[in-house]
């Protein structure tokens, strides 16, 4: 099975970039899955320009053409995410728009960090989008408060938070698996 962890945040300096290279060490190591790291920097969409809604499958730029068949490929999700203004990331909102049936039937977890709320109250505005798109935001969370892990700009892990990174693979895998048959339909 095909792991997609996506950096959502995509501005000069962020944190997002440290945040998902260690969720993607620990996830290389994982069994179940084959881990691919996709950065929303490097994909680089604009603001949704396709004529048509996505659930034609029609797209006339290459640019969706592209994001389309990297999506589609991946059979389970990892969303690394701040909150923006209590919100998500409009370029995460923006890459959830273009497409549509390849985002469906695929679990996602959410791997979150910020000040109090460690980017929780981003997540969920998230789930309300991702359920829509027939997406399954599975139940293990992680969620970093970064004035307890991060020092000078880099991520400081410990037992704990790599143990959550664990539980969240571990809970992807399986429904990933049971999903599997909805995906083939
Ligand atoms: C536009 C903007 C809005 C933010 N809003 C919040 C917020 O609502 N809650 C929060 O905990 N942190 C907020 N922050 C602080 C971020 O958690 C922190 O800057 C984090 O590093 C952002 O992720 P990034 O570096 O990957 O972009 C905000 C930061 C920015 C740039």
């Amino acid at each position: 099975m095909k792991l997609h962890i996506v950096i959502s945040s995509t501005r000069p300096g962020r944190l997002g970039g440290h945040i998902g290279q260690w969720f993607y060490e620990n996830a290389k190591h994982h069994n179940g899955f084959e881990a691919r790291l996709v950065d929303l920097a490097e994909v680089n969409l604009p603001f949704l320009d396709e004529p048509e809604h996505p659930s034609t499958g029609r797209y006339v730029h290459e640019h969706s053409r592209q994001w389309s068949s990297l999506v589609d490929e991946a059979d389970a999700f990892v969303f690394v995410t701040p909150e923006y203004n209590y919100g998500m990331p409009a370029s995460l909102k923006n890459a959830l728009d273009f497409l549509y049936h390849e985002w469906s039937h695929k679990p996602v977890g959410f791997v979150s960090y910020g000040g109090v709320s460690a980017g929780t109250r981003g997540v969920q505005m998230t789930k309300q989008v991702v359920t829509t798109l027939r997406m399954y935001p599975i139940g293990a969370t992680v969620a970093i408060p970064t004035r307890q892990y991060v020092e000078n700009g880099e991520l400081r892990a410990d037992q704990a938070l790599n143990d959550s990174a664990a539980s969240m693979l571990a809970e992807l895998a399986i429904v990933s698996a049971a999903m599997a048959p909805m995906r083939a339909a």
